[in-house]
């Protein structure tokens, strides 16, 4: 791609870990990339002017997934500032751990605000400016296919919600020729695993038969590898990348 004919990809959830790759070998790959965050202003800058000193072009928008109004003015922006919008992103997530007993209304409301609702939502801001090609590509997690472990209902909850959305979606939308799927990383080494402590994150090592947990980079080479033209074909799938934890 050359900087004229520059497609754009914009990714919610994208100044951190496996989304601040995504938005990295997005821009490597030629697109302009429009990335959301929600607290981590620094993070986001950060990551702009590397994708800047690498030759590439982002802009870090402010846009909290929980509110509906963010999610369209992100759209909005995009398309202000580069006039299209060719692949769409949603990796925005939050995993707020306990058991069914202690876990708070406002754990259960924020992680079906984010993890479902702010992802069709920003989906269903972004979808009427995609064109014949488009792509939407989800980031879920294998944790809908397995859990392993107690204290993750709500997110396991969210996270086989969006493996149903993308079925539905990407019946939806093969008429107009946009496809939609699902990523679904196993443990990846972000600000979220670590935020569990050593011994979750040496349990969940435990768990996997690569005995490893991703690099973002690994998650981001399969969604860079979804929004090809090449992936035409694929729609309506959810994809785990998980080091065979799921198995
Ligand atoms: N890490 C794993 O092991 C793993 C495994 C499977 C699936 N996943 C999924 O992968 C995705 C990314 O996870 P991660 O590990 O990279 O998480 P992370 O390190 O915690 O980063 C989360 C990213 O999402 C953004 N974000 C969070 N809440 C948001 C909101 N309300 N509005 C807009 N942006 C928001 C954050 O923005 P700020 O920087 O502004 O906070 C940050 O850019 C999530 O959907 C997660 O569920 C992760």
């Amino acid at each position: 791609m050359t900087n004229d004919i520059r497609k754009v990809a914009l990714v919610f959830g994208g100044s951190r870990g496996i989304g601040a790759a995504i938005v990295s070998r997005l821009a490597e790959d030629g697109y302009t990339v429009p990335f959301t965050y929600v607290s981590r202003e620094d993070a986001a800058n950060d990551l702009v002017g590397k994708v800047r000193a690498a030759g590439g072009e982002a802009l870090a928008i402010k846009a909290d997934s929980a509110k509906p109004e963010d999610l369209s003015a992100a759209v909005g922006t995009t398309i202000d500032r580069f006039g299209r919008l060719d692949v769409v992103v949603v990796n925005a997530g939050v995993a707020r751990m306990g058991l069914v007993d202690a876990v708070p209304l406002e754990d259960l409301d924020l992680q079906l605000d984010v993890n479902v609702r702010g992802v069709y939502l920003a989906i269903q801001a972004a979808v009427p400016h995609l064109k014949e090609g488009g792509r939407i590509i989800t980031i879920g997690s294998n944790i809908a296919i397995r859990s392993g472990f107690p204290g993750a209902s709500v997110y396991q909850t969210t996270k086989a919600a969006v493996a149903g959305m993308v079925k539905g979606l990407a019946l939806d939308l093969a008429p107009r020729g946009i496809t939609i799927n699902n990523v679904q990383p196993g443990p990846t080494k972000t600000d979220m695993i670590s935020a569990l402590g050593n011994e979750a994150t040496d349990m969940v090592i435990g768990m996997t038969p690569l005995k490893r947990m991703a690099e973002p980079a690994e998650i981001a080479g399969l969604v860079s590898y979804v929004a090809r033209d090449e992936a035409g074909y694929v729609t309506g799938a959810s994809l785990t990348i998980d080091g065979g934890f799921a198995l």
